[in-house]
């Protein structure tokens, strides 16, 4: 049996992130500069059943039933055997790899999930179609993160532009005007599960000023999608100055995170905001590809610890 690989991309929230958890509508697109990378071997001198996870990003190289029955990874790959209905497979080797950063709003869990679960089940000659390879990453997301709407494993699995509503289907936008958005790492981690459970304190405490400012959201996020199919780069900066404003009022930002927001539009960004769960992770800004440079390198000279340029719309950019 050849050595069969899959990749996932990483995403960003262009708008909408917490608002779609709450049923509002969100639009997030992929990142393919960045990806995860799942790789199956055979072990043909080791018995059947014997599964080995190499991750050599976070240190791990361990047989799957060694690793807790909660590891991420272990549920992954239960949940795709389970799906396959196959109880011993054969004896292979899972190399994991990711240039997706962790914890930083870019889908990196989800990416490594997507990837595992196209590679695992292509090499076990049942290769799952997209909304099932879709469908699986979203129940691995929700044994670890409560409450995701589903959006990460949707614009992940797709690597489209989508424009999501919970339990609706996917609607993928088709972005003919492309648009260039500078993605700045504050290079604070934090895991998306902490501030979507923060968010639903503060909701439960006050629905009402909570559910007011997730209208307001959903709002900014139906004008984004118009402004997105339009090409109106200037509306959209507006957009994601505005969107940014209320993910303050919801108290996820956080200083690292407006600071960078500030220096994007000091320097002369069309809008910028937060993207993800927040309280750390990265700032997007829409930028003219002409000053994406110049953007750039303010960025990285007040804090941003890492960057990317993207270009959304543009065809030719394989996962
Ligand atoms: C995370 O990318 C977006 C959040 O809205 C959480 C979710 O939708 O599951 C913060």
């Amino acid at each position: 049996m050849p050595a069969i690989f899959a990749l996932a991309p990483a995403k960003i929230i262009l708008f909408g992130e917490h608002a779609v958890v709450y049923g509002r509508p969100a639009i997030a697109v992929p990142v393919t500069q960045v990806r995860a990378k799942a790789v199956i071997t055979p072990n043909p001198l080791s018995p059947p059943g014997i599964v080995l996870i190499d991750a050599p990003n976070i240190g791990l190289n361990a047989q799957l039933e060694n690793l807790p029955v909660s590891h991420p990874l272990r549920v992954v790959v239960a949940c795709v055997l389970k799906t396959l209905r196959v109880i011993t497979p054969p004896s292979l080797t899972i190399r994991i790899t990711s240039t997706i950063p962790l914890a930083s709003g870019l889908g990196s869990g989800t990416a490594v999930s997507v990837a595992i679960i196209r590679a695992l089940s292509a090499y076990l000659g049942k290769p799952l179609p997209e909304p099932e390879v879709s469908e699986l990453a979203y129940q691995v997301e929700k044994i670890y993160h409560g409450n995701p709407s589903g959006i990460d494993n949707s614009v992940i699995t797709y690597a489209k532009p989508v424009f999501f509503i919970r339990n609706q289907p996917i609607q993928f936008i088709d972005v003919t005007h492309p648009f260039t958005l500078m993605i700045g790492d504050t290079g604070i981690k934090s895991p998306t599960s902490s501030v979507v459970e923060k968010v639903h304190k503060s909701w439960h405490t006050n629905p009402s000023v909570y559910e007011s400012i997730f209208d307001k959201i959903g709002g900014i996020t139906v004008e984004g999608k118009e402004a997105v199919q339009s090409g109106n780069s200037l509306i959209l900066g507006q957009l994601l100055n505005r969107n940014h404003a209320l993910l303050q009022e919801l108290g996820v930002s956080s200083p690292e995170l407006d600071h960078l927001v500030r220096i994007a539009l000091e320097a002369g960004a069309l809008g910028a905001k937060l993207s993800g769960g927040g309280q750390g992770g990265n700032m997007i800004a829409l930028v003219e590809p002409t000053t994406a440079s110049k953007i750039e390198r303010i960025l990285q000279d007040n804090g941003a610890v890492r960057t990317i340029i993207t270009s959304i719309g543009k065809v030719g950019q394989p996962v």
